[in-house]
This record gives C-alpha cells, sequence and structure tokens, in this order.
C-alpha cells in the first residue's frame, strides 16, 4: 500500500530557494514573508512551509525558479550550411552536412530545438530538454517574437515596409510582420530587421520574396527574451537562470 503524503514532507521552502540560488536563506525568508513567493500558482508567505523540490512549481515576483538542474536550456549560434535536425541518422553512412546534433552530440540530454532554421539561415536556435517549454514558444497561439535581419536588394521604399506591416497574402496563408524596419544600407544592397509572431516554413524568405525583395542572408537575432547578442557562430552557451525564468514567463508557466 502506498504510504501516505504527510503535510510535513519535503524540504523547507527557504531551503529550496536558496538552494536554487535565489539569495540567502535569510533573504528566502523576507521574500516569503513579504508574499512575493507562489507554490503551484498559490501565495505561500508562512516561514515552515514544505514543498517537494522535485514537483513544486515555485515563482518569485513572477519569474520561475528552476529546481531542477537536469533540466537544461541552451542557445547555438548555428552557423550556414547546418541542418536544424536532431536526428543522426546518416551518420553511420557518412553524412554531407552537419546538423546542429553535432553541437550538443557530447551531452547526455536528450535535447529538443525549438524550432528551426533553414540550413542556409544563421544565427539564434534554442535547445531544451522541457518539451512543454518548447512547444509553447514556437505554437502561434503563444506569440512569441522572433526577430531576424534579412539582407535583401535595395533600396526598401517606405510603401513596402507598410505592406509588410499590413499582412501579405501566401500560398498558405496571409502573414503579417509585427515590426519592421532599415536597419542599414550597404550599397545597392539593405538589411532589414523584422519582428514576427509566427514560424511557418521559409516564412522570411517567401513574405520577403512576395514584396520584390528575395533574401540572401538570414539572421536570427533574438527569440522571445533571448538575444544572440555577440554570441559566436558554431558555439553553444547555457541560459542563465534570468533567461530562464524570460523564458517560462513569455509562456505563462
Ligand atoms: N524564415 C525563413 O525563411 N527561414 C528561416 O530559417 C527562418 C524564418
Amino acid at each position: 500500500m502506498p504510504t501516505p503524503q504527510l503535510p510535513d514532507e519535503g524540504e523547507r521552502l527557504q531551503k529550496v530557494l536558496a538552494g536554487a540560488g535565489v539569495g540567502s536563506r535569510r533573504a528566502c525568508e523576507e521574500l516569503i514573508a513579504d508574499g512575493r513567493v507562489k507554490v503551484d500558482g498559490k501565495v505561500v508567505s508562512r516561514l515552515g512551509t514544505r514543498v517537494d523540490p522535485r514537483t513544486a512549481v515555485i515563482h518569485v515576483d513572477g519569474k520561475r525558479v528552476m529546481l531542477d538542474d537536469k533540466v537544461v536550456h541552451l542557445a547555438l549560434n548555428k552557423p550556414r550550411g547546418v541542418l536544424s535536425t536532431m536526428s543522426d541518422e546518416q551518420s553511420k553512412f557518412g553524412r554531407a552536412r552537419p546538423t546542429v546534433y553535432d553541437y550538443v552530440a557530447e551531452r547526455s540530454e536528450r535535447l529538443f530545438h525549438v524550432g528551426r532554421l533553414d540550413v542556409d539561415s544563421e544565427g539564434l536556435l534554442l535547445m531544451m530538454n522541457d518539451g512543454e517549454l518548447a512547444h509553447r514558444l514556437t505554437h502561434p497561439s503563444y506569440e512569441v517574437d522572433k526577430t531576424y535581419m534579412a539582407e535583401v536588394p535595395g533600396p526598401v521604399k517606405p510603401a513596402v515596409l507598410r505592406r509588410l506591416l499590413a499582412g501579405v497574402e501566401l500560398e498558405d496563408g496571409p502573414v503579417k510582420v509585427h515590426k519592421v524596419r532599415i536597419s542599414d544600407t550597404l550599397g545597392q544592397r539593405a538589411v532589414l530587421e523584422l519582428v514576427l509572431h509566427e514560424g511557418r516554413k521559409h516564412i522570411v524568405k517567401r513574405l520577403l520574396a512576395e514584396v520584390g525583395h528575395p533574401v540572401s542572408r538570414l539572421v536570427r537575432t533574438r527569440f522571445g527574451p533571448i538575444r544572440l547578442g555577440h554570441q559566436r557562430p558554431g558555439t553553444v552557451r547555457r541560459l542563465t537562470s534570468h533567461e530562464v525564468a524570460d523564458l517560462y514567463k513569455v509562456v505563462d508557466l
């Protein structure tokens, strides 16, 4: 027969918070007493409260605190020529092209990549082993911003920018750009910065081809709250605890 769950099982909340790096035990006690800590969606302000760190979902000031250090969140700066797939199937027979899997092959976690970048696109690709977070980040209903820099033939007229913002009809339905600006002009070429909420296949290339500016280079510079910054191509970094908390926040987890 299973042992009944006793209310005083688990660990003290302030210890769990301190262990997750939120602050000293004393500082965590203050956060709890001030009503800034939620456990499983409810404010907990009683100091003796015990929680199960394996299952509790804890937020401090609305930001998720990660308790399980086996959950990893990575950012890859995907170089051009690398396929967005985790499948290593062809490796036995030799592969024509490298894949994003190659950058994390040594890791023991089973990682998902969050959305895709075309083989000739570059930039920020998030990888993680939290399936629910990965799913929400790519689901159109959560409307997570994705920012791209697209090099196109210039000049780009203001009417084109207005058309992108108004919405463009593609063969699989309309697409709207959330924000767009000309970030740079390089002789006969222009660099557009665009923010989209969706991730249909080749969406930026199809959209810009439709308005007469086919893309010659595409770099994703931001995914929700996470920025590519100066991360070097072909490198992987672990997201900071602040970045991770921000990611969970944008998709209400
Ligand atoms: N849109 C594209 O056209 N390609 C990408 O890789 C990402 C967005």
